[in-house]
């Protein structure tokens, strides 16, 4: 007899356009990863990326900051979100605010986030969307890339899962370097978010061993 699938629960983040959403959703709906994407969470009212998971029928959430009293409060609520979908796997694909470190605690090692350029260079306070590849052109690299990391205390700096690597071009100008990365982006972040759900991540210390 067949054994029965546990799907994985995904939560994901995100404040803006959608498109490693999009790509992570594309690959969970073809069947080649064993995970259901329970809940879209913004920071902002009505973000493009609701847009595409209302059409999916995935539930959307705008929670803020500015909505509660306190900050317990607010982690408070995020928690008991992420509690009620029975969330397995946190994905953070284009969150510009910091989570909470009771959250980043719970969810340590699975928590993923997805950064444009190759760790530990350009990342951090300030560095996020196109201003990531103007500081890229303007530092003269001759490669950059794409990173994507669990998530620790600190920004861009948990334990490197995969990084592929992108020429930079002597004519590029920031927007088509981006262009060029996010094909990458929507490559490697389905792969990992498949690694994690078959169960094949291993993390030891800082480094981060792919299973068979
Ligand atoms: C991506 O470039 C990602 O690397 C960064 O934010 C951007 C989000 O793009 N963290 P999208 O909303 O997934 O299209």
């Amino acid at each position: 007899m067949l054994k029965a699938i546990k799907l994985k629960n995904i939560a994901i983040f995100a404040s803006g356009r959608g498109s490693n959403f999009a790509a992570i959703l594309e690959q969970i709906q073809r069947g080649n990863i064993p995970a259901q994407i329970r809940c879209i969470i913004s920071d902002y009212t009505h973000p493009p990326v609701f847009d595409i998971a209302g059409k999916a029928g995935i539930s959307t959430h705008w929670v803020n900051r500015k909505q509660f009293d306190s900050r317990d409060d607010y982690t408070i609520f995020l928690l008991s979100l992420l509690e009620k979908y029975k969330v397995d796997l946190v994905i953070l694909a284009g969150y510009l605010k910091l989570i909470p470190m009771p959250i980043v605690k719970r969810y340590k090692n699975s928590m993923i986030n997805i950064h444009p350029a190759l760790l530990p260079n350009f990342c951090g306070k300030g560095f996020y969307g196109i201003k990531v590849h103007e500081a890229v052109i303007e530092s003269g690299v001759k490669i950059t890339g794409v990173t994507v990391h669990f998530v620790d205390e600190h920004y861009d700096t948990g334990p490197i899962i995969i990084q592929e690597k992108v020429e930079v071009l002597p004519d590029d100008i920031p927007e088509t370097l981006a262009k060029r990365v996010l094909k990458i982006e929507h490559k490697v972040y389905p792969e990992v978010v498949k690694a994690f759900c078959d169960g094949r991540l291993e993390v030891v210390d800082r480094k981060v061993l792919w299973r068979e």
